[in-house]
């Protein structure tokens, strides 16, 4: 293989995460298991099994349709809701793995960085260097409500708060502590090093943070960063911070275009664009034979709850979608005077994708975020990753149609394919999550931003 793909399990501690409605079918019963721990620790094994990278698991902290409606549409369905606590379950999926990654998301408004910056270091440390972390600034008004705040805030000043929010967390992890500052000496009576511990005295527009951290580096000092955003924001922040970004192309020569224009921004800011992956969402419906795939392609449309899965997109995009009628079609969609301009915007570019007579529930269900876009053998499937990885795509987001119990399917009939090419690994590389994905050692890349927000060296602790 030329070079290394890397792929990445799409998870969500929740009844369902993309597939809205398909746990009343027998094949998402398994749903029902959601907020168990075996049926986790069952992935996981399955992911090792096929040399997966690393587990990703997704969070919100709100209910989505709260900002329309009364939540009962996502609470009816268990759509993203409940949602126990990724972080909670890391500890446990790293003592039954050896290899894979585990990412958890967190996002600026649950937590202080300096109670964030500590469970990650620990987490890092009980999983010998396999975690990540998805920075997310929340886009549910609900998720600012549970946390005191009135509103949500502004979309640009949200990336402003978390690029802070990490500045304090890289203090932390990358600063606080010189390499040497452990001893465990005995002979002249020192455990760690205190000149070579520092506070970071950190003074921003939202958090004061005196230091040291608590937690001694781990493997990686900083978990591997992931991030998705496509605003202009959005990649800024990703050139800056991120080290595997998911990006939001629909086709290979889209994707052409978005790795370029990314790769452009990171060298104008001086960051080498190979310290970060760019990934795509890869969601598949595999079966024996091409009919099979599309018989339970269909199967999987049959059963879309529509109500939760309109109330769900609202929340996200922050568009009202629930009182659509689904036979509505772009084109009457994109003229509706009610919808402000850049609602009318998006529908025009629908249309200009898949033409004015597409109702509005067809295209939902072909261009939402939904699993089982593409349906094929796993030859089919294996044709489908070379057309991106010839775009230049570092690797995929997976995203399984139930997030239990399916990852045997892929593990198990398309993963040998795909090493039978040479598009995947067969056994993983030692070391830790970093090292595995860019082989270059454990710590980040120097040409990364967290090697300019270095705290001075005066205030040592003792
Ligand atoms: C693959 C993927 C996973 C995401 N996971 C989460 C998540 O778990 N929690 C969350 O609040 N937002 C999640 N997001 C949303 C992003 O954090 C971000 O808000 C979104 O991509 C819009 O960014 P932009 O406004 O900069 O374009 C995810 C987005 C993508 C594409």
């Amino acid at each position: 293989m030329s070079r290394e793909l890397i792929y990445n399990a799409f998870l969500h501690l929740t009844p369902n995460h993309h597939s809205h409605g398909y746990w009343r079918t027998a094949e998402g019963d398994v749903q029902r298991g959601y907020s168990k721990l075996q049926p986790y620790v069952d992935v996981v094994t399955t992911l090792e099994r096929g040399r997966i990278d690393n587990l990703f698991i997704a969070d919100v902290v709100g209910v989505y349709d709260l900002e329309f409606g009364d939540g009962d549409a996502t609470i009816r369905a268990g759509s993203q809701f409940p949602e126990p606590d990724p972080v909670s379950i890391v500890s446990a999926l790293g003592l039954v793995t050896e290899h894979l990654g585990i990412a958890v998301t967190s996002n600026i408004i649950q937590n202080h960085p300096f109670s964030f910056a500590r469970q990650l270091s620990s987490l890092d440390h009980f999983t010998d260097g396999r975690v990540g972390w998805n920075i997310v600034t929340s886009y549910l008004k609900n998720g600012f409500r549970n946390f005191g705040y009135e509103d949500i805030v502004g979309h640009d000043a949200r990336y402003e708060w978390a690029q802070e929010y990490i500045d304090v967390a890289y203090k932390l992890w990358e600063h606080s502590w010189e390499d040497g500052a452990v001893l465990h000496d005995a002979a002249t009576n020192r455990f760690f090093d205190p000149e070579k511990i520092h506070t970071i005295d950190h003074v921003g527009e939202r958090y004061r943070v005196q230091g040291p951290h608590i937690v001694e580096p781990s493997p990686q000092r900083t978990p591997v960063l992931f991030q998705a955003g496509n605003s202009p924001a959005g990649r800024e922040f990703a050139v800056r911070n991120a080290e595997v970004t998911f990006l939001p192309s629909a086709t290979p020569d889209a994707a052409r275009r978005d790795i370029a224009v990314l790769d452009a921004l990171a060298r104008e800011r001086g960051r080498d664009p190979r310290s970060l992956k760019k990934i795509v969402t890869l969601s598949t419906v595999i079966g024996a034979t091409e009919d099979e795939a599309k018989r339970k392609q269909a199967h999987l449309h049959e059963h879309i709850d529509y109500a939760a899965l309109r109330a769900f997109l609202s929340g996200g995009s922050g568009i009202d979608l629930s009182s659509i009628d689904p036979s509505t079609t772009l084109r009457e969609l994109q003229e509706r005077s009610e919808f402000g301009e850049h609602v009318r915007s998006s529908f025009r570019a629908a249309v200009d994708g898949h033409g004015e007579d597409v109702t509005f529930a067809d295209y939902l269900r072909d261009n939402a975020f939904l699993p089982g876009r593409f349906a094929g053998t796993p030859d089919q499937i294996a044709d489908e990753v070379e057309r991106w990885a010839a775009a230049g795509v570092d690797g995929f987001n997976v995203v399984p149609v139930t997030t239990l119990g399916w990852w045997d399917e892929w593990v198990d009939q398309v993963v040998p394919v795909l090493q039978s090419r040479g598009l995947a690994q067969r056994e993983y590389a030692p070391g830790t999550l970093r090292q595995k994905l860019f082989r270059n050692g454990d710590a980040l890349d120097p040409t990364h931003h967290a090697h300019g927000v270095r705290i001075g060296e005066t205030a040592a602790t003792r």
